[in-house]
């Protein structure tokens, strides 16, 4: 039987519009065989509309994403709007509001693939972090007072609730539990952050005592980083705030071979999610037919398994697989094929 899926694909600004229609060309292409029929609602959310009627996010368009099984994302920042505005307003408004809790995001570097870190192949790169998603730095906390003058008072507070911390440490043990990884590593900075980080270790060791065959262990941030370049074999699965987990999946995204393949997901695991390729904009790549598709085609990969389709999804992300190994760089204007050929490469794998 067909099973029939609404997909809401939010292209955004920059490259987003060009690297979402590979992935709606892809999923377009491949469904019938997977039993799958999915109808695509194309969003104007973005820069542009904000620059032409002030809009960011409306109930209109909310409602249309609640209709939804996921939206698909293709990037949000605009070069003629300050920096700020759309992110609070479009993207991070969006996970709070569809509560995405978790940004999980895998950094797996695929065979065949050139990875900075020397002496490092795609068996030692080979980890998930899981992300808090709607709370810490990005709360929102914080203000002015005196704003402007010279006594001017700055606040940023990192919220930190035990609920937040305990359902996304949870979900860390759930995913490796589920995907029969084996351990997971606490990412946070205790030594220093002895409120926020203090309640997030004891929630850790509180919700390991439930998962006893799941290894436990414990980096600082600054560590992590290190030892992410120095011996990244020893992760599998990290869980961390949402600030750190933002930095860490940068430099994750460099060890896996780059922004071009790096993809992930905002997950509501009782909602609607919303999945994304982590690199960008890239203005100086819009409407080149240069930048790299295969994040967004991935970030589908990973949402139709989100959403249940376990099997296709995997057929894509394998599919993917192939092609980065098949070109000579992931990197934009370099992978000597165009955005446009580089879709058309992932369904030939299906043909
Ligand atoms: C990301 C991005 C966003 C974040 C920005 C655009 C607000 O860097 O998804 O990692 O900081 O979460
Ligand atoms: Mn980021």
């Amino acid at each position: 039987m067909t099973k029939k899926y609404n997909i809401s694909v939010l292209g955004g600004d920059g490259t987003g519009p060009e690297v979402v229609v590979q992935a709606m060309k892809v999923l377009s292409t491949t469904q019938k065989e997977f039993n799958v029929d999915i109808t695509f609602i194309e969003s104007d959310v973005g820069g542009d509309r904000y620059l032409a009627t002030g809009e960011l996010v409306t109930e209109k368009d909310i409602e249309q994403f609640k209709q939804s099984d996921a939206i698909l994302l293709g990037a949000i920042g605009h070069p003629d709007v300050k920096p700020g505005i759309l992110e609070q307003g479009i993207l991070l408004n969006l996970r709070k509001k569809f509560d995405q809790y978790i940004n999980l995001r895998p950094v797996v570097l695929y065979p065949g693939v050139e990875t900075p870190i020397a002496n490092k192949t795609s068996e030692d790169i080979d980890f998930i972090v899981v992300r808090e998603n709607t709370e810490g730095l990005y709360a929102g906390a914080g203000g002015f007072i005196h704003y402007g003058t010279e006594q001017e008072v700055a606040t940023q507070e990192s919220i930190n609730t035990r609920y937040a911390i305990e359902r996304c440490i949870r979900y860390a043990f759930e995913y490796t539990k589920s995907s029969g990884r084996k351990k997971v590593t606490l990412c946070a900075k205790t030594n220093v952050l002895t409120y926020a980080h203090d309640l997030w270790e004891r929630v850790f060791y509180e919700v390991a005592e439930e998962y006893r065959d799941i290894e436990t262990d414990y980096a600082h941030v600054d560590a992590l980083c290190m030892w992410m370049v120095k011996n990244p074999e020893w992760f599998d699965v990290i869980v961390t705030d949402n600030m750190f987990g933002d930095i860490i999946t940068d430099l994750g995204a460099m060890i896996q071979g780059g922004m071009g393949i790096a993809a992930g997901g905002n997950i509501n695991p009782n909602g609607v999610s919303m999945f994304e390729p982590i690199g960008g904009s890239a203005p100086k790549y819009t409407g080149k037919n240069m930048i790299n598709p295969l994040a967004c085609i991935a970030a589908s990969a990973m949402m139709m398994e989100t959403i249940g389709e376990k099997e296709y999804g995997k057929a894509l992300e394998d599919a993917v697989k192939k092609v980065a190994s098949e070109i000579p760089s992931l990197s934009a204007g370099k992978m000597g094929l165009g955005t446009n050929e580089i879709g058309d490469k992932v369904i030939d794998v299906f043909e």
